[in-house]
C-alpha cells in the first residue's frame, strides 16, 4: 500500500487527509494519506523515511514550507522562485520539491472569473503561503501589489524575493481593489484583525485564504460593506488536486462530495 501524508505543526486542522483519501478511494488506488505533526528536529528523519521509500509523497504545510528546502535534491521552478514547497515526491532517487499553491490560487481565481489585471492588490500577512500568492498574482498583471504584516521585517524578506512589492506599515490601509487576508487570524471564529476598512469605498474584492470557518470576520466585514467576498476553499482544493496529479498521474474530479468534505 502506498503511503502519503501531510506534515506541519499544528496539523490537527488539516483537511488534506479527508480530501486525498476520498480521491484515492474513488480512483481505486491502493494507498492511504495521513497527517503527522513534526518538530524542526524531526525533518531529517522524515526525509530519510522518504529516501527509504517508506513514504511515497507528502504535502508540507506551516511552518515547514521553506525549512524543508535544504533537505531536498531538486526544486520545481515555482518552488525555486517562491522558496516555498508544499508537495514532495521521489523521482529517480531524487527528492523533488514542488509548489502547487501557485497554480491552486491561479485556478481558484480563474474559476470565479475575477480579473486581477490592472487592479491594486493589498495582501495582509507574510506567512508561508504569501510568496506563492505574490508570484501567482504578479503573473496576472495587477497595477500594484501592496503588503503589510504585523512583524514588518518579514515583509522586507519578501521584498528581497519580489522587488516590485510595496510595503506599508501595519494597520495602514492603502487604496486597493482587492484585499487578501493571508494571516492566520480568523481560524478561530471570534478573532479580529483589528483593521478599519470603513473608508475604503465600494466594489472591492475581499479574499481570505482561510476556508474553515467558511466566513471569517474579515469576510463578514467585507460583505457588510457591500463588497464581493471569497474564501480559500477553491484554492485549497486545487492545490490538493494538483499534488494528487503529481503523485498518481490522474487529475481528480472536483465533485460535490469534495466541497462537502470541507464543510465540516
Ligand atoms: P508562519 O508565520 O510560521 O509562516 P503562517 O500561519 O503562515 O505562519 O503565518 C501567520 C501570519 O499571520 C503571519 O503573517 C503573522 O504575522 P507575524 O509575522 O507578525 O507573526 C500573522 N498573524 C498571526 N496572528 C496575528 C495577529 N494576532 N495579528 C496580526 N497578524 C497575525
Amino acid at each position: 500500500m502506498k503511503k502519503y501524508l501531510v506534515i506541519g505543526n499544528p496539523i490537527n486542522h488539516s483537511l488534506s487527509p479527508e480530501l486525498h483519501n476520498y480521491w484515492i478511494k474513488k480512483n481505486n488506488i491502493n494507498g492511504n494519506y495521513d497527517k503527522e505533526k513534526l518538530e524542526d528536529k524531526d525533518l531529517d528523519k522524515f526525509i530519510l523515511r522518504f529516501r527509504n521509500k517508506e513514504i511515497d509523497g507528502a504535502n508540507v504545510t506551516v511552518p515547514f514550507k521553506k525549512k524543508i528546502i535544504s533537505n531536498l535534491d531538486k526544486l520545481s521552478p515555482e518552488a525555486e522562485i517562491t522558496q516555498s514547497v508544499n508537495t514532495i515526491y521521489l523521482k529517480d532517487d531524487k527528492i523533488i520539491g514542488e509548489n502547487t499553491d501557485v497554480i491552486g490560487f491561479e485556478l481558484a481565481i480563474k474559476e470565479i472569473k475575477f480579473q486581477i489585471t490592472g487592479k491594486k492588490v493589498f495582501i495582509i500577512g507574510a506567512g508561508g503561503v504569501v510568496p506563492s500568492l505574490i508570484y501567482a498574482l504578479n503573473k496576472m498583471k495587477p497595477s500594484k501589489i501592496i503588503i503589510s504584516n504585523r512583524t514588518k521585517n518579514k515583509t522586507e524578506a519578501l521584498k528581497d524575493l519580489f522587488k516590485y512589492l510595496i510595503v506599508v506599515d501595519w494597520k495602514e490601509i492603502p487604496e486597493f481593489d482587492v484585499v487578501i487576508n493571508a494571516t492566520s487570524v480568523g481560524l478561530n471564529n471570534d478573532e479580529e484583525l483589528g483593521l478599519d476598512f470603513s473608508k475604503i469605498g465600494k466594489d472591492k474584492f475581499f479574499y481570505d485564504i482561510i476556508y474553515n470557518p467558511n466566513k471569517t470576520n474579515f469576510l463578514k466585514a467585507g460583505e457588510k460593506l457591500g463588497n464581493k467576498t471569497e474564501n480559500g476553499k477553491r484554492m485549497f482544493i486545487h492545490q490538493a488536486a494538483q499534488a494528487f496529479k503529481i503523485w498518481h498521474g490522474i487529475e481528480p474530479e472536483i465533485d460535490q462530495n469534495v466541497v462537502r468534505l470541507l464543510e465540516k
